[in-house]
C-alpha cells in the first residue's frame, strides 16, 4: 500500500469507527428504550422510518452507498451483486423499506420471508434482545403480508428480475402459511413462486425456521426433493432459458449427515446455492442475566450462532461445489472476513445490524479481498 492509500484507509477506518461508536452511544440506547422497550414496535417503527427515508431518489441512495463504502461486487449464479454485504430475510419482510437498503451501502436485500397467504404470526411478545450475549431471540413465525402485496409493492416502484430498480439485486425469502398442511407444502411454495418469479434476482426457499411448526421437516430427503425439483422445475417453465435462480436456506442445528444429503439433493434437483444459516434452537451462548430467556420458545441469533454458521459454510464448501451465502452471528468486519474465509462468496446481517448499525456495512465493505 502507497503512503497515500495508507492514509485513506486510516482516515476511512476512522470515519467507520466514529459512525460505530455514535451508533452505539447515541443512537442504540435511545432505540432500545423506546416503546418501554419493546423490541417489536421498535423494530416496526425503523422499518417505517426507513421505508420513509428511501423514498428519496435511486441517485442520491447511490451516492450514500459510495460514501458508506461498498465497492467490492461479485457476480453470483448470475446476478451482479455491487456489495458483498446484504440483508438477510426477516429485517425487512414486507419489502416496506425495500428502498432504503442501497442507501444504507448493502450489496443485496432479501426480503420476506412471505407466505402464499397472508397470516398475523405468533402471538406477541414474540421478539427478544439478549443484549449481553448479542443475540436476539425470536418466534415471529413468519407474520407477513402475503406474496400478492409484496409483489404489488415491487411493481409500484417498478423493479422487475434484473433492471435493478433499486440499486442493488433483491432476493425473496418463501416460506410455508400456516394453516397449510405439510402435504400442501408443495404447492403453497408454489403460489408464492409464481407470484414473485419476475420481480426476484433470486428467491430462497426458507425450510429453516423453526418458528412454524413442521417446517424444518422439509429438509429432510424425499421432501426436499419433491420441493425443491417442484420449485426448479416451476422456475424453468415460466422463463425458458432463463429462469429465476433459486437458493435454499439452511438451519444451523442439523448433522453432518443430514446437511451432506440436503446438498446432494440440491445439486440434484439444480437448486443455485444455499444460505447458511437461519437461527438455532441450541441456548449455549446466552450469558449473565440472559440466561432467564434460554426457555423462550423460538430462535436465537447473533453472537452465539458466530461459529456455528461459519462451521456450517466451511462445511458446505467442502462437501458440495454450491455457492454459499453466510449468515449468522457477523457482528463485526472481522466475523464477515472470517465468513469469507471459511469460503461464502457473499454474507448477511440480521442482528449485528441492529446492534452495532451502518457502520457494521461499511466495515463489511472496507474489507481487503
Ligand atoms: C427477528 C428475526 C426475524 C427473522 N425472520 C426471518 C425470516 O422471516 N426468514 C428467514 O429466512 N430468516 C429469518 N431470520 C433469520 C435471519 O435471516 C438470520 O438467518 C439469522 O438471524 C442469523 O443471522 P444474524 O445472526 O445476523 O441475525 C430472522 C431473524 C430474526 C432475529
Amino acid at each position: 500500500m502507497s503512503a497515500g492509500e495508507q492514509a485513506r484507509a486510516t482516515g476511512s477506518e476512522l470515519v467507520t469507527r466514529g459512525l460505530l461508536a455514535g451508533y452505539q452511544q447515541v443512537v442504540r440506547p435511545g432505540l432500545f428504550r423506546a416503546h418501554g422497550g419493546d423490541a417489536e414496535a421498535i423494530h416496526e417503527d425503523l422499518i417505517r422510518a426507513l421505508g420513509v427515508a428511501g423514498s428519496v431518489p435511486v441517485p442520491v441512495a447511490r451516492l450514500s452507498a459510495s460514501a458508506l463504502g461498498r465497492r467490492q461486487g461479485t457476480t453470483l449464479a448470475g446476478i451482479r451483486f455491487p456489495g458483498r454485504v446484504g440483508v438477510a430475510a426477516g429485517l425487512d419482510k414486507n419489502g416496506v423499506a425495500a428502498r432504503a437498503w442501497a442507501g444504507l451501502g448493502f450489496g443485496f436485500a432479501e426480503l420476506g420471508t412471505v407466505t402464499a397467504q397472508a397470516q398475523p404470526g405468533n402471538p406477541r411478545p414474540r421478539l427478544f434482545r439478549a443484549k449481553e450475549s448479542g443475540g436476539i431471540i425470536n418466534r415471529m413465525g413468519f407474520n407477513n403480508e402475503g406474496a400478492q402485496t409484496l409483489a404489488d409493492r415491487l411493481a409500484g416502484w417498478g423493479v422487475e428480475r434484473g433492471n435493478q430498480a433499486l440499486g442493488i439485486p433483491v432476493g425473496i425469502s418463501i416460506g410455508k402459511t400456516k394453516v397449510t398442511p405439510l402435504d400442501g407444502a408443495v404447492e403453497d411454495y408454489l403460489t408464492s413462486l409464481r407470484l414473485l418469479a419476475d420481480k426476484a434476482d433470486y428467491l430462497a426457499i426458507n425450510i429453516s425456521s423453526p418458528n412454524t411448526p413442521g417446517l424444518r421437516s422439509l429438509q429432510d430427503g424425499e421432501a426436499l426433493r419433491e420441493l425443491t425439483r417442484a420449485l426448479v422445475v416451476e422456475a424453468a417453465v415460466l422463463n425458458p432459458g432463463n429462469p429465476v435462480p433459486i437458493f435454499v436456506k439452511v438451519a444451523p442445528d442439523l448433522t453432518w449427515e443430514a446437511l451432506d444429503e440436503v446438498l446432494q439433493t440440491c445439486e440434484e434437483a439444480g437448486i443455485s446455492g444455499l444460505i447458511a444459516t437461519n437461527t438455532t434452537l441450541a441456548r449455549e451462548g446466552l450469558r449473565g442475566s440472559d440466561a432467564r430467556l434460554a426457555t423462550e420458545a423460538g430462535g436465537l441469533s447473533g453472537a452465539p450462532l458466530t461459529v456455528r454458521s461459519r462451521e456450517m459454510v466451511a462445511r458446505i464448501v467442502q462437501q458440495s461445489s454450491l455457492p454459499v451465502m453466510g449468515v449468522g452471528g457477523i457482528m463485526t468486519p472481522a466475523d464477515a472476513q472470517a465468513m469469507f474465509d471459511a469460503g461464502a462468496q457473499l454474507v448477511q446481517v440480521y442482528t449485528g445490524f441492529i446492534y452495532n448499525g451502518p457502520a457494521l456495512v461499511r466495515g463489511i465493505n472496507q474489507l481487503h479481498r
